[in-house]
């Protein structure tokens, strides 16, 4: 979770309209999704577009509930500028229609978010983050909790990978080229 709340700010970073809501899932909310959501700040502070989007991320568990993201996700982030501001939250029923994209990390991200989606309540577009790669062609962002560091710049690697194609693909729609 963002801790510095709900940011003000416009659709097309210059207009009247509200931001696009971005949640990221894995499993704990201290490896991955942490670092997908603080590799996609990052690429919008670089771009100036803080204002056109809103930006969290959650877990599907609740073991690791309040606490900062693995500091061995946080070094690794940290080597490539990259900080990470998330405490690790649960995700809930209601995020589905808080949010207007909920990215998963793995297979099971997916499945269990799905599960908590209530057809005509939960209105977020929800899918795997990798569909957004442009470079690597993997299904799943690898749960790096059990690995080394190379694990953790793996993460790193393909998360930068997903996020430039997804900001990409959300700005082409927010400016009316999407299809
Ligand atoms: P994450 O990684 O889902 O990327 O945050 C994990 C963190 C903790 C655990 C598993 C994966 N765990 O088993 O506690």
């Amino acid at each position: 979770m963002n801790p510095s709340g709900v940011p003000a700010g416009s659709g097309r970073g210059g207009g009247t309209e509200r931001p696009v809501r971005i949640l990221f899932v894995c499993l704990g909310n201290i490896c991955r999704s942490p670092a997908a959501e603080g590799v996609f700040l990052h690429l919008l502070e670089r771009q100036g577009l803080e204002r056109a989007f809103r930006v969290d991320s959650a877990g599907t568990g609740h073991w690791h509930v309040g606490r900062p993201a693995d500091p061995r996700m946080r070094s690794a982030a940290g080597r490539r500028g990259i900080e990470l501001p998330s405490r690790a939250r649960q995700i809930s029923a209601d995020d589905l229609s808080r949010f207007d994209h909920v990215l998963t990390m793995d297979r099971q991200n997916l499945r269990d978010v799905l599960a908590l989606a209530t057809p005509g309540v939960a209105t977020a577009r929800i899918g795997p983050l990798t569909s957004h790669c442009r470079r690597f062609t993997l299904e799943e962002v690898p749960d790096p909790y059990y690995g080394g560091e190379e694990s953790f710049e793996r993460v790193l690697d393909l998360l930068e990978d997903a996020c430039t194609g997804l900001l990409e693909t959300l700005r082409a729609e927010q400016l009316g080229h999407g299809n």
